[in-house]
């Protein structure tokens, strides 16, 4: 088990109480910062409601044109901060008087404006500042012609929640997983599950799972985020995005230490309803596996998950991972707000209409059961096999199956995936892995126990073979444990 700086626990317990007392500086200052957050989104709020009311049709339709050039260039809708200065600059304030009104620093709200007139002039082709905003959108509704009426641009409605899709899935090929997504419905919307994990194989079909849930549920959210932790060292670390996010009018201190962020983001989700997707989890999991050295960001991301889990509030986190975290097991409930899901492969059905989705594949009925069982429905193995069958023979995966060495081939596309699962397990993991390959018939717990015993790992066996039944490698039937096919062909040809 991982070591966390111990502080993180302290201020954790310390988080805990001061709900009671305020009894710590570092938490008075944080509630603090919290209030004045809360306050600027307000302001900004009322300010926009206000200024809606009140004002005329012509204002009206100009700051929604405005807002709709924007939008367009930058594909989404503008954040509450943004609409804010467009309505300022509508209304001839300085930005020193926005600033006062949105309690944000002047500063701030330059750069953001700055950005604002740089691409209303890319798009309206002149140079456009906060003096001449109204003048020129006014001309441009005159002239009616700024919306070019071939493109298919639709104006998007009003929308005050915040939401940052990262590389989220395209869900609109989406089958099967209905009674999934009823439960995990249930429990976010009615339970409140504050920390949610997703498991199973590699190519289960998790992410999509989840990008389809959280497409489902995203409205009972002030503020969605999903990011992939894949890009995590590629940019800003990810409490920095989720605070950008939450909270556009403050700068994040770059100096600022991410156990502070830690704290920032857990008290944003007391005051407000939140939902957080982290895709790929297993990234911040797998050091603790195979008993590396963690990096300092790695941990920080397992204490944001541990706290998320166990401090109250009332927003939601939904990891997707190939195994659970250990850590995590000991607090997860059927009636707890911690919970876990494990994905198992999908039907024939599903898995045809997945397939028919891209070419009117063709098998015998004992074909795609054969198949379906063999790749124990996992949609990313059959679709590879699907493309392999599309370039050789027309779609027709029967005749594929007709050659001798198919599942080699199949196995050698499916490589890079496998080794890459393969290789995160412990030792242990993969001792058992072996044994149960080069049995073939499922192995009950106590031989599979003396075969793999090794005197420096023993108390280790539970927990280990735990590990593979989650991330679905192994799977328990009456008769014992034993490998999925596909698996079982591998490790096999590993061996
Ligand atoms: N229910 C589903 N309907 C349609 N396609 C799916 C479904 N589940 C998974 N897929 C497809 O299968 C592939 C693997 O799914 P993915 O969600 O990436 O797996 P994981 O995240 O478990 O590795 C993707 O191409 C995805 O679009
Ligand atoms: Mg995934």
């Amino acid at each position: 088990m991982q070591n966390f700086p111990e502080n993180i626990f302290t201020i954790i317990k310390k988080m805990n109480i001061q709900r009671i007392s305020n009894s710590t500086n570092t938490l008075q200052k944080n509630h603090h910062a919290q209030e004045r957050q809360s306050v600027n989104l307000t302001l900004i709020e009322k300010q926009l409601s206000n200024s809606t009311k009140e004002s005329d049709e012509r204002e009206y339709r100009i700051y929604n044109l405005a807002e709709s050039l924007i939008s367009w260039v930058q594909g989404k809708s503008l954040n509450n901060l943004q609409k804010a200065i467009l309505k300022g600059a509508y209304q001839d304030k300085t930005y020193e008087e926005m600033a006062e009104d949105i309690n944000c620093s002047e500063g701030h709200i330059k750069d953001v404006a700055a950005d604002l007139w740089k691409q209303l002039s890319e798009k309206l082709g002149e140079k456009v500042g906060k003096k001449n905003f109204k003048s020129l959108l006014e001309r441009q509704l005159n002239a009616n012609n700024v919306l070019n009426p071939q493109t298919n641009y639709q104006p998007q409605t009003a929308d005050y929640t915040n939401k940052s899709w990262g590389n989220i899935p395209d869900t609109s090929i989406f089958y099967g997983r209905k009674q999934e997504l009823l439960t995990l419905e249930k429990w976010i919307i009615e339970d409140h599950c504050r920390l949610i994990t997703l498991s199973g194989m590699f190519g289960i079909g998790k992410s999509a799972l989840a990008a389809k849930l959280t497409k489902q549920v995203q409205d009972r959210f002030d503020f969605v985020i999903w990011r992939s932790l894949i890009d995590v060292s590629q940019g800003e670390d990810i409490f920095t995005s989720i605070l950008k996010l939450f909270n556009p009018c403050e700068e994040i201190d770059a100096s600022m230490s991410l156990e502070h962020k830690l704290l920032s983001v857990i008290e944003f989700f007391r005051t407000h309803r939140c939902l957080v997707i982290l895709d790929n989890a297993e990234l911040i999991f797998e050091c603790s596996k195979s008993n590396q050295q963690c990096s300092l960001e790695c941990l920080t991301y397992q204490q944001l998950i541990k706290c998320i889990g166990m401090t109250e509030h009332q927003s939601c986190l939904i990891l997707t991972s190939q195994y659970k975290s250990k850590e995590l097991d000991i607090e997860e409930g059927i009636n707890l707000p911690v919970r876990s899901l494990q994905l198992k492969g999908l039907s024939v059905e599903e898995i045809q209409e997945i397939l028919h989705a891209i070419e009117p594949f063709w098998a015998t009925p004992q074909d795609w059961s054969f198949l379906v069982e063999y790749y124990a429905g996992n949609p990313l193995m059959l679709k590879v096999l699907a493309v392999h069958t599309r370039e050789l023979f027309e779609c027709n995966i029967s005749k594929f199956l007709e050659i001798e060495t198919h599942q080699t081939l199949i196995l050698i596309a499916l490589r890079d995936w496998l080794d890459k699962q393969f290789d995160s397990l412990s030792n242990l993991e993969k001792l058992i892995m072996r044994e149960l390959a080069l049995s073939q018939a499922p192995l009950k717990i106590s031989d599979l126990q003396k075969k793999t015993f090794l005197p420096s790992s023993e108390e280790h066996f539970i927990e280990a073979l735990i590990n593979l039944i989650q991330s679905s490698l192994v799977e328990k039937s009456s008769f014992g444990f034993k490998l999925e096919p596909v698996i079982m062909d591998y490790v096999n040809s590993r061996i």
